[in-house]
């Protein structure tokens, strides 16, 4: 593996640091894509203090454009690119009945226009390749409408899971698989932030796991799905959510 190479998007923190964390570990060079570039270059210094297997770039995924000079740098730095994980994503919970036009387009953009251009540019350069790996990340509310999120971000994550399947039909004879995963409520830093103390306690307590998910378990599925062996899972999404839903 220890030639394959991954961009991870919203990789600055949270569940991306640990995506692009296990990737390395994993023996890829890491690409870290986010719009907090300090956070990102601080991560890939950890990760490799010459640069030579991490390195951070600044991509804003609502830009079709960024995405394309992502790739470019990157195959200019590294001159191939494996894998793609969609990951950047952010809500601000707002009833649903209060979201504005701007609220809803907002979230929309980062969480569902940022799949279809992720997946739009790097498709099209796998394809070219004959092989490629993409994974999103969606989330359990796009599968049951959420609950602590938000209607725009629930709307944008069940966006995520149907642009996974369109793509993977579009681009699976050119070998290239696109994968969702949908976690439910994981211990990251996000859910401590914006859930209050005792709210926290009560969607734990009705999580049949009785625990929030692991993050690094996640990565380990999302590092799996994008595997050169991984070619036979296409269109799937992979549901971490401790029982939550099931379906
Ligand atoms: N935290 C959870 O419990 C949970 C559950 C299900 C799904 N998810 C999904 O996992 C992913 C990561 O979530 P997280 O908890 O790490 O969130 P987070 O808010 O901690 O991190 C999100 C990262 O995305 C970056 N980002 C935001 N807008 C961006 C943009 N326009 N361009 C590039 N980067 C941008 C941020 O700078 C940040 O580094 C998201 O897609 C989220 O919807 C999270």
């Amino acid at each position: 593996m220890s030639n394959r190479v991954v961009l991870v998007t919203g990789a600055a923190r949270g569940l991306g640091a640990v995506i692009a964390t296990q990737f390395h570990r994993a023996g890829y060079r890491v690409a870290i894509g986010d719009i907090a570039l300090d956070s990102a270059e601080a991560l890939a210094r950890d990760l490799s203090a010459d640069g030579s297997t991490a390195c951070a770039l600044h991509l804003d995924v609502t830009s079709k454009d960024a995405f394309e000079v992502a790739r470019d740098t990157l195959f200019a730095r590294w001159g191939r690119i494996d894998a793609l994980v969609n990951n950047a994503g952010a809500s601000k919970v707002v009833p649903v009945m209060e979201i504005t036009g701007e609220q809803f387009d907002q979230v929309i953009n980062v969480n569902l226009r940022s799949v279809l251009f992720g997946c739009q540019v790097f498709g099209q350069y796998f394809a070219g390749n004959g092989t490629g790996r993409i994974v999103n990340i969606a989330s359990l509310a796009g599968q049951n409408g959420g609950s602590a999120t938000g209607a725009h971000y629930a709307a944008a994550k069940g966006g995520v899971i149907t642009l996974t399947k369109v793509f993977a039909r579009d681009l699976g004879a050119a070998g290239v698989t696109v994968n969702a995963i949908s976690p439910g409520p994981m211990d990251l830093p996000i859910v401590h932030e914006s859930v209050p103390a005792d709210k926290l306690k009560a969607v734990i307590a009705g999580i049949p796991a009785g625990k929030l998910g692991s993050a690094d378990y996640v990565a380990d599925v999302t590092v799996m799905l994008a595997a050169e062996n991984a070619w036979f899972a296409n269109g799937a999404c992979w549901d971490v959510n401790g029982g939550l839903f099931m379906r």
